[in-house]
């Protein structure tokens, strides 16, 4: 009787290793140096197993194909690192809400323009926009605490009182990672970092998880965006973008801080993680920095 073990895995060859990697980098911008060699081998084979594939070169072939579409947003998804958590990186939340929001609930009541749209760009499974709807709404209360409307809220008062319009958009390339956050129910780990006054105000106790309440989701809307292409949401007051662009080489970062600029309003912020930096990259923002926190400020060229 012949026993049949695993078959033995196909050997990745230098050249395979190549085209991966551009086809790679050319789709998501995805960039795996000799650190993360390993890795990126690893979840190649796991994705030539699943899709019964012979070789390497094999699947690079169903990858460009138009039968392997899905297979390569597969691909996509097990390749990236999608660690986040709420209230991530307190110093520099606090200069978004303390300082940048402040001043934009501010000028735009001056203009009598009533409508803020951030951006959390490469959200993962929904902590950070949650996080900044939170702070918003927690924000725009104060700031009405400030300034108190001329007449009476109705009760319950609403999270954002007209005529104010929050919207947060939250965007991923990874399917998955938007479902969960559409869902938007967290255990109790996932929550370490949620004080009570938040747990209170803005989660629902379902079984042994926490279901963020119905007004504060719909404040924030998540879709599909890979930050590769050209055509990324416009029109921004603030983006945040933390934590994506450490997998990306220099060219493209360069590319992706050009986009941003571009999908910002005049003066917008964008966010960048903490061990990340605009160093380098462009001239076109300004760094602003208070208390650990920083953010970059859109710079306004005289035309
Ligand atoms: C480490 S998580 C960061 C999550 C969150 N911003 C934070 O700092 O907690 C990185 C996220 O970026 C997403 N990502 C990676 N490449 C992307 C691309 N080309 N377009 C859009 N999202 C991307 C990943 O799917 C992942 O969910």
């Amino acid at each position: 009787m012949s026993s049949f073990g695993a078959a033995p895995a196909p050997i990745l060859t230098e050249s395979e290793l190549k085209l991966l990697q551009a086809l790679i980098y050319q789709e998501c911008g995805m960039h795996f140096d000799e650190r993360r060699t390993h890795f990126l081998q690893d979840r190649l084979l796991r994705r030539l197993r699943e899709s019964r594939s012979d070789s390497f070169y094999a699947y690079y072939r169903l990858l460009i194909s138009p039968e392997g579409k899905e297979e390569l947003s597969r691909l996509l998804e097990n390749l990236t690192v999608n660690e986040t958590s709420f209230f991530r990186h307190k110093a520099q939340l606090d200069l978004f809400q303390r300082s940048v929001l402040e001043d934009l609930f501010r000028q735009k009541s001056a203009r009598r323009e009533y409508s803020v749209r951030i951006w959390s760009a490469g959200c993962s499974t929904g902590q950070e926009p949650y996080t900044l709807a939170m702070m918003a709404a927690d924000s725009l209360a104060y700031y009405y605490l400030r300034n108190p409307l001329p007449v009476d809220l109705p009760l319950p008062k609403p999270l954002v009182p007209p005529p104010w319009r929050v919207e947060i958009l939250a965007s991923d390339i990874n399917y998955s990672v938007l479902r969960t956050g559409q869902e938007g129910t967290y255990s109790e780990s996932q929550m370490a970092t949620v004080d009570y006054s938040y747990r209170l105000r803005y989660f629902d106790k379902v079984g042994d998880r926490y279901a963020v309440k119905k007004a504060l989701k719909e404040l924030v809307h998540f879709d599909f965006h890979n930050l590769k292409t050209e055509y990324l949401p416009q029109r921004n007051d603030i983006i945040f973008c933390r934590n994506v662009m450490m997998y990306f080489d220099e060219a493209e970062q360069k590319r992706l801080v050009e986009k941003f600029y571009r999908c910002l309003n005049p003066h917008g912020h964008l966010f960048v993680g903490h061990a990340e930096s605009l160093l380098g990259l462009t001239k076109k923002f300004q760094m602003q920095h208070k208390d650990s926190g920083t953010a970059y400020q859109r710079l306004e060229v005289r035309e």
